[in-house]
This record gives structure tokens, C-alpha cells and sequence, in this order.
């Protein structure tokens, strides 16, 4: 039996880059070694390095003004090294709370400067993308979650900020999933997991210049400053988890770059949502403007139905489609790495419950 992963993370990967994967384990390169086991610094890790740091930046249309960085300690630490490294003391930076990632990123804020949370969705359990906010002139940054994994909803714009004012988002879980202008912002990150590769490995994409303008002293590992210099390889970097994003970074481009993305996981999101509109006993939790492509919320009618549901799901093979605890129901993750067919199955899954 098919098993059709809709998990949210760590997530479906593309067939071909876990075949590739696993054949590295056993032989990288014919070199008769594993790439679990040769040097970081040898030419053919740091071959990988480059080449996924090159196809970030064509991706993502950068130039050299931005340094792609792969470092360790998921997107959670760049929650504190973002305002460690970015705001002094004495600066405000903006935040929008639209969901728990976003609200554990100003958590950390605060202790590095002042923070002005501009939009919040908070009270209503985070059911819709604020819309209305104002970013005060002189605000050091505006940090956002492009898509709230845990809700369901996800930012369809850029948002504006005054100029001087940077601009920083958490695109854990849709980046390269649709075209974005990269120079837009002047800082990115993203744990690997969802759309990009295995757990391990964060990815950040940073505007050089925007670097060395705090005071206060920030410990070696976390400046971001040391990584850029020694070209993420200034301790052991996650070399295996790195090896991994570069095949689907590979796989992303050959499927016809970001554009294909788009094209893939809008149908993908147009067909499950159109279910749960048309049948009666599923409904989305969110506003539907704001309803994510990445990953789509829903409940059914009755706890009874819920249950039934999830139990005739798994016995057809559909795994990793149970809500997070704080909003229930369903999470169906459609990451780009699954094909329109898991999406057709799990609509038919609906189409044919008999509660
Ligand atoms: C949007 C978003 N930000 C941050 C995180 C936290 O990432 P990590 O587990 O890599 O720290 C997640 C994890 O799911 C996420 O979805």
C-alpha cells in the first residue's frame, strides 16, 4: 500500500533525493566512502556547499550583497540570534504575532531591545493574517512568519515597511514553494525540514551589510558575522542534512524553479479546499483569504466523525494528517515535494467517508 506522507515537518522529501540520498550513505562520489564519514573541509563536501548556496541565491534572484548561511540550531535559535545580532538595546523592532512560532520569536525579542508587536491574530487562535497594522517610521525591523505551519494560514503579500526599516521573515515552511523577489528582505531563515530537506540544518539568507551595527558583544557561534567569514564552516556544520537541501534545491530546478512550485501546490491546494467547502461535514478553521497552500487546517462535524475519520485515513495510508493539539481536526501538509495524486487520494478519502 501507498503511504501518503502529509506530515508537517520533518516532511515528504522527493523520491529521487532520498534515493540519491541513501546512495551517498553507502558511496559519495564512487570515492568508496560514505559521506557520513569524510572531512567537511574536503573539496567534495565543500563542493556541495557551494552548489547549494548558488542554487539559494538563483532561487531566491540574490546577488552578492546576501550570504547564504547553513547553520545548526533550527529556526527556534534564530529566534534570539535575530535580535541579538540586529537591534540594539535602545531600537524597537515590529513583530507580527500570527501564530506559536511567531509568538515564541518575540518572546526572545524582548530581551534584546524594545518590541512593538504592530498585528496580532492571537486572540481569535491565530484564524487570520493581520492586515491593518502600521510599522512606525525609525523601526529597526519588522520580523514575520510567512506561513503559520501550526494554523494553517500564510501571508499571500510582502509586507510594507518605512524606509530604513529592514525586513525580516521566518520562512520555515514555505520557503521556495512559490516565486519571491529575494532582495525584498534583508533577512531569511528557514529550518530545513519542511520544503527544503532533512532536520539539522537552518538556512539563512542575510543582506550583508545589514551586520556589525549593534553594541553589545554576541558570543562567537551565534554572530552571524564568524559564519559569513568562514563560509558556514567555521565549526562542523551539518554536512549531511546540507548534502540533502542541495538535492532538492537540484530537484526544485529541474522540476522548472519556483514558478513550477507555485503552479504545483496551488492546484494541490485548490483541489483539498474545494472538498471542504463542498462537503458537509468537513470546514476550514481559517479566514479563506488567508488560507495557506503549505499546509491546510480543517475539522469535521462531530469528535465522533474526527476520530472515524483519522481511523479510516490510516488504514488507506494516510499518515501525518492529524491537527496540532491547539486547533484539532486535520493539518494536511502539502510541502512540494507531494505529488498531485496524495491530494486526489485524500479527497476521494472524503468523498467516500461514510460517518
Ligand atoms: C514557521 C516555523 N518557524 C519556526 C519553527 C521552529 O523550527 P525548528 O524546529 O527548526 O526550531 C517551525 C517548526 O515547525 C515553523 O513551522
Amino acid at each position: 500500500m501507498k503511504i501518503h506522507n502529509f506530515s508537517a515537518g520533518p516532511a515528504i522529501l522527493p523520491k529521487t533525493v532520498l534515493e540519491e540520498a541513501a546512495q551517498a550513505v553507502l558511496d559519495f562520489n564512487h570515492r568508496g566512502l560514505s559521506i557520513l564519514e569524510v572531512s567537511h573541509r574536503g573539496k567534495d563536501i565543500i563542493a556541495v556547499v557551494d552548489e547549494a548556496e548558488a542554487l539559494v541565491k538563483e532561487l531566491l534572484g540574490v546577488g552578492d550583497e546576501y550570504e547564504v548561511l547553513f547553520l545548526s540550531g533550527g529556526a527556534s535559535t534564530q529566534f534570539l540570534t535575530v535580535p541579538m545580532n540586529l537591534l540594539n538595546d535602545d531600537e524597537t523592532a515590529a513583530y507580527l504575532n500570527t501564530g506559536v512560532w511567531a509568538d515564541k520569536a518575540i518572546e526572545q525579542a524582548v530581551f534584546y531591545g524594545k518590541v512593538d508587536v504592530v498585528g496580532s491574530s492571537k486572540e481569535s487562535n491565530y484564524t487570520f493574517i493581520p492586515k491593518d497594522y502600521k510599522v512606525a517610521p525609525g523601526t529597526k525591523y519588522l520580523h514575520y512568519t510567512t506561513n503559520n505551519t501550526v494554523y494553517g494560514t500564510q501571508f499571500h503579500h510582502i509586507p510594507e515597511v518605512p524606509e530604513g526599516t529592514l525586513l525580516v521573515a521566518d520562512m520555515s515552511s514555505d520557503i521556495f514553494s512559490r516565486p519571491v523577489d529575494g532582495n525584498k528582505f534583508d533577512f531569511i531563515y528557514a529550518g530545513a525540514q519542511k520544503n527544503m530537506g532533512p532536520a539539522g540544518v537552518t538556512l539563512v539568507v542575510v543582506r550583508k551589510s545589514i551586520l556589525g551595527t549593534v553594541k553589545r558583544h554576541i558570543p562567537t557561534m551565534l554572530d552571524y558575522r564568524v559564519h559569513v567569514k568562514n563560509d558556514s564552516m567555521y565549526n562542523t556544520p551539518p554536512v549531511y542534512p546540507i548534502y540533502v537541501s542541495m538535492l532538492t534545491l537540484r530537484w526544485i530546478k529541474a522540476m522548472g524553479g519556483l514558478a513550477a512550485m507555485e503552479r504545483r501546490n496551488k492546484e494541490k491546494a485548490e483541489m483539498l479546499y474545494a472538498e471542504v467547502d463542498r462537503n458537509p461535514i468537513f470546514k476550514g478553521t481559517t479566514a479563506k483569504e488567508d488560507r495557506s497552500w503549505m499546509n491546510a487546517t480543517f475539522l469535521a462535524d462531530s469528535p465522533e466523525n474526527e476520530a472515524a475519520f483519522l481511523a479510516y485515513c490510516k488504514a488507506n495510508g494516510v499518515d501525518g494528517l492529524a491537527g496540532h493539539r491547539s486547533v484539532g481536526g486535520f493539518r494536511a501538509s502539502m510541502y512540494n515535494a507531494m505529488g498531485i495524486d496524495s491530494v486526489k487520494f485524500l479527497v476521494e478519502l472524503m468523498q467516500n467517508f461514510k460517518p
